[in-house]
């Protein structure tokens, strides 16, 4: 029997990357899954590929998210899987941060992570396992990432908080921290290719493994934690990176 038979699912920003492979693996699993997204065509296309519910949800609005929520409580009725994965990147240097690339990059990281639990949780299972997609960023001091990073980190801390408050109904959180992983979120910052591609080539070779994680990587764990199998796992926080956070002085 499929691990995941039955159970409801919710991935927001489904339609690319770590999110779109976790969908699919997660319906693979057997669960009964709904993407989410910003944009209705990308949202739609990727509903029709993984052949399941798309449903259009800014997270950085919160009325979005309520309007979310009532759609999948008419349309499924309790939730047992929310992978909070949505999410973006923005690089810049400190004392070039505004307060505008600030305000987005947490609306959309931070709040609108913690607020997608917060609106869920009236309609989720007594024993459901919520995911949230962090970074090893929240640990690292990388360039230009302050705002970033700091997002990431707040929601590891997010973790630890609702696993505590939410074990009396059984309800799981937990934190995923994956390395460099080839998706669409990097040619989505603005930054010039051949400052992308020297980017890519340093990270490569600072990663023991010696290669970047491919979405279905992260989507495995995902799977596992989203399962009956990670039933004793919360407040937990799992790096999937290649080994790049043992940070070796000698490589
Ligand atoms: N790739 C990496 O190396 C890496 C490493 C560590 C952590 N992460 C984290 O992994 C998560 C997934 O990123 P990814 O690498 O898979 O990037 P991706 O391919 O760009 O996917 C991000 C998804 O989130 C959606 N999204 C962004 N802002 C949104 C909003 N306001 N409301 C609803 N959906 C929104 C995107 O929609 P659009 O398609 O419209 O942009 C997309 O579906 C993010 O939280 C990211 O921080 C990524």
């Amino acid at each position: 029997m499929s691990k995941l038979n039955g159970k409801i699912a919710i991935v927001t920003g489904g339609n690319s990357g770590i999110g779109y492979a976790s969908a699919k693996e997660l319906k693979s699993e057997g669960a009964i899954v709904v993407i989410t997204g910003r944009n209705p065509e990308k949202v739609e296309k990727a509903a029709q590929e993984l052949g399941v519910k798309g449903i259009v949800a800014d997270v950085e609005s919160i009325s979005a998210i309520e309007d979310l929520v009532e759609q999948v409580k008419t349309e499924f009725g309790k939730v047992d899987v929310l992978f909070v994965n949505a999410g973006i990147f923005q690089a810049a240097p400190i004392g070039q941060i505004s307060e505008e690339m600030f305000d987005h990059q947490m609306g959309i990281n931070f709040k609108g992570a913690f607020f997608t639990t917060e609106k869920f949780l009236p309609i989720l299972n007594d024993g459901a396992s919520i995911i949230n997609l962090s970074s090893i960023n929240a640990y690292t001091g990388m360039p230009n990432t302050a705002v970033y990073a700091a997002s990431k980190a707040a929601l590891n801390s997010y973790t630890r908080t609702a696993a505590t408050e939410l074990a009396p109904r059984k309800i799981r959180v937990n934190s995923v921290n994956p390395g460099p992983v080839s998706t669409p979120i990097y040619g989505k910052t603005g930054m010039e290719e051949e400052q992308l591609n020297g980017f890519a080539e340093a990270m490569q070779n600072r990663i023991p493994l010696k290669r970047f994680g491919q979405p279905e990587d992260i989507a495995k764990l995902v799977s596992f934690l989203a399962s009956d199998d990670a039933s004793f796992i919360t407040g937990s926080e799992y790096n999937i990176d290649g080994g790049i956070n043992i940070n070796p002085l000698v490589g």
